[in-house]
Order: C-alpha cells, then sequence, then structure tokens
C-alpha cells in the first residue's frame, strides 16, 4: 500500500502481533413499537427521562480503566469470498494518526471511562454493564458481507479487510442523543475507501449497515425480542462517501474492544451516537432509505439524518447543552452543544436546505 506523508509512526508498536497471531490461529482453527420505549435506559427511556429532569444523570463508572483482495476481483456483482490468505506484516496498531484530525478543541475521554460507559442495546441497556457483558462476543472469525448496488459484492473476511485498507487514527468528538459526549481516538478508515473498492452502482442511493444477530452471546437481544433486531443504520450515499465517515476497527491505539462496538463499528462525529452502528455484519447498498432500529422503534424521537444541532430539541429535552465526559463519567463538564458536534465545514454542503 502507498505510503502517505504524513505517515509517521507516532508511537511505540505494541504487541499488536500477538494479536493477530491469535486471530490467525482462531480462524484456521475455526474456520414494535413505541410500547418498549418505557424499558430502555438510553436513546428514549420514559422510565428514566421525563422532560422534567432531562437526560439520564450519568452514574459512577464501574471499570478502572495490500494484499490483494482474494476474490474480490471480480467484474460485475458476483458474490464472492476472501480466501484466507498471507497477511501483510507488521502490526496494525497503533495506526498513524491523520494529521487533520490530530487535535480537538478538548482533551480525549480517559480510556477507561470510554471502556465501561456504552450503549450496547443487544447486551443491556445498563452502560456500565454493557463492558462485562460484551465480553461473550465471539469476534473471531469475523465477516462483513458487502452486497446490494454494487460492482462488486464480497464477502470480506475481516481479517483480509483490516490488512486490506488503509488503517489511521483520528481524534472524534462523540456526541450522544442523550447529551453526554466524549473525545475518542478511533482508528480505522474512511469507508470512502470501500467504495471505492466495490464501486456502488448509479442506483445506490443509501447504504444499509447491520450488527450481528447473535440472543445466544447478547442478553439484550435474548430478553427483548419485541425490538427490532438486528440493529441496522443506514446513511445517504453522499454521507457515505464523505471524508469523516469511519470505519472504525479500533480505539486508543489498540484492537476495537468488544464494548465499543468489536470488531468493526462506524463513527460519524457529526450526528449523534446511535448512528455510529456497532459490531457490523453486513453493508448493503441499497435504492431506498432503509428502515433503522430507532428511527422504526420510536420514530416521533430518532430521525434517519440525526444530525447533532443545538437548535432542536429531542421531544422530552434540550440538546443546546451537553454533559462532557472526561476523567470521571460521574462528574461531567457542561458544554454547549456545536451545529453538527463541530464538523460544520465538512459536511454542511451534505444538507443545502437546513441540517436535520
Ligand atoms: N450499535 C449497536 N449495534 N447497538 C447499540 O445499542 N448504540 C449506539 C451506538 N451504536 C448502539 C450502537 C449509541 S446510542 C451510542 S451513543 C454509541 O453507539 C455509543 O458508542 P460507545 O459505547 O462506543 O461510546
Amino acid at each position: 500500500m502507498k505510503k502517505r506523508g504524513w505517515e509517521i509512526p507516532e508511537r511505540e508498536a505494541t504487541s499488536e502481533d500477538v494479536y493477530l497471531n491469535r486471530r490467525r490461529f482462531m480462524k484456521a482453527a475455526g474456520a414494535t413499537g413505541i410500547g418498549a420505549v418505557g424499558l430502555l435506559a438510553g436513546c428514549g427511556s420514559e422510565a428514566i427521562f421525563t422532560p422534567a429532569e432531562g437526560p439520564e444523570p450519568i452514574p459512577e463508572p464501574t471499570g478502572g480503566g495490500t494484499q490483494e483482495p482474494s476474490g474480490s476481483t471480480t467484474e460485475t456483482n458476483t458474490p464472492t469470498t476472501t480466501t484466507p490468505t498471507t497477511p501483510t506484516p507488521g502490526p496494525l496498531y497503533p495506526a498513524k494518526v491523520n494529521p487533520e484530525f490530530k487535535t480537538l478543541d478538548r482533551p480525549l475521554t480517559k480510556e477507561s471511562v470510554a471502556a465501561s460507559y456504552n450503549n450496547f442495546y443487544e447486551f443491556s441497556t445498563g452502560k456500565t454493564q454493557v463492558k462485562a457483558l460484551a465480553e461473550k462476543l465471539t469476534t473471531e472469525p469475523w465477516q462483513v458481507v458487502v452486497k446490494g448496488e454494487v460492482q462488486k459484492e464480497v464477502t470480506y473476511d475481516f481479517d483480509d479487510l483490516v490488512r486490506k485498507m488503509p488503517l489511521e487514527e483520528r481524534l472524534y468528538r462523540l456526541r450522544c442523543v442523550e447529551a453526554w459526549s466524549m473525545a475518542i481516538p478511533w482508528t480505522g478508515f474512511p469507508m470512502k475507501a470501500l467504495l471505492d473498492e466495490v464501486q456502488p452502482l448509479s442506483s445506490a442511493k443509501f447504504v444499509k449497515m447491520t450488527t450481528f444477530m447473535r440472543p445466544e452471546e447478547a442478553p439484550g437481544q435474548f430478553k427483548n425480542t419485541h425490538w427490532p433486531w438486528p440493529y441496522v443504520e443506514g446513511l445517504t450515499i453522499e454521507e457515505a462517501a464523505n471524508e469523516l465517515t469511519f470505519l472504525a476497527t479500533g480505539t486508543y491505539g489498540r484492537a476495537m474492544p468488544n464494548q465499543h462496538g468489536a470488531v468493526i463499528r462506524l463513527v460519524v462525529p457529526w450526528k449523534y451516537g446511535f448512528k455510529s452502528i456497532k459490531s457490523i455484519v453486513e453493508i448493503e447498498f441499497v435504492s431506498e432509505q432503509p428502515k433503522t432500529f430507532w428511527n422504526t422503534l420510536v420514530p416521533r424521537e430518532y430521525g434517519f439524518f440525526a444530525n447533532v444541532n443545538p437548535n432542536v430539541d429531542h421531544p422530552r429535552w434540550s440538546q443546546a447543552t451537553e454533559k462532557f465526559i472526561t476523567t470521571d463519567a460521574g462528574n461531567p463538564e457542561r458544554r454547549p452543544t456545536l451545529l453538527f458536534n463541530g464538523y460544520e465545514k465538512y459536511v454542511a454542503d451534505l444538507y443545502p436546505q437546513k441540517p436535520r
């Protein structure tokens, strides 16, 4: 893969090879309704939030803490599967920092705090319980199916995909619709790099992304059978091609921990956090706007676009300010919410009418 000028190592390589070797070993070895709202702890719980109270009070944290595309060269719309090949040697993490996204207007959230205060409803509605429960998620092997209105339908083995893509680190603000926020260093690759690989057809107007469906591993899916699983999110094709749109495979200089959405998740920092779907197993290019998880469950509260906007309140609380979590989830800083979460210069052109 061609090196770019800014690809200068900023950190010492860690023991990532150990992780990768383990993944290779494992691969070889194994080769709705509105009535549900009251149950939710986060993105919309009337049981937790009331208009008078505002968003959920933040509890104390519990934790301390090129290879050639094998099989992807067929010409038109023929499903293929990547076969195990010898991956490009060398550690993946930490990746070089992209200088465009090297600094933020605020400090990074402490890693142990970000890693123990998570929204991942497949496991729990309790943010501090997700980390332990998500340990059950099997992440090896992992495949990502790319299908639909594209030139090349491909089933990627994750280990091949991550070796093929141009990994970099970016510091992004994360703003949850519940009015808390963090600042997180993600490692991954621009979604545009994947689009360039699979070549969407002109009929592809939206990208639909889907999380795993494994009630046997994910207690939230097992218990809440009336929710519209699997979790689905979507973007317009223009949003997907935007330079900010990131498919993250790691965080804080390491491979993605399960609770943050291993092994691969979306990060769209100008949108409310629920758009940043975790643990993706399928990416489908479609001609119609897809039905998404939260929009299906509570359409009045969670729109398809969901761009961060201090001037448009959630029906049950203000979005004018946010609780920024740095070193202590129990003691956040209050900050003004930024239009498009501060990413207006990158995305305002996508919404010529007005922010949605
Ligand atoms: N993706 C899936 N599959 N399931 C989820 O419950 N929660 C979303 C988003 N992605 C969610 C998801 C919400 S509401 C937020 S705020 C972010 O993940 C939180 O990401 P983090 O836990 O890594 O900070």
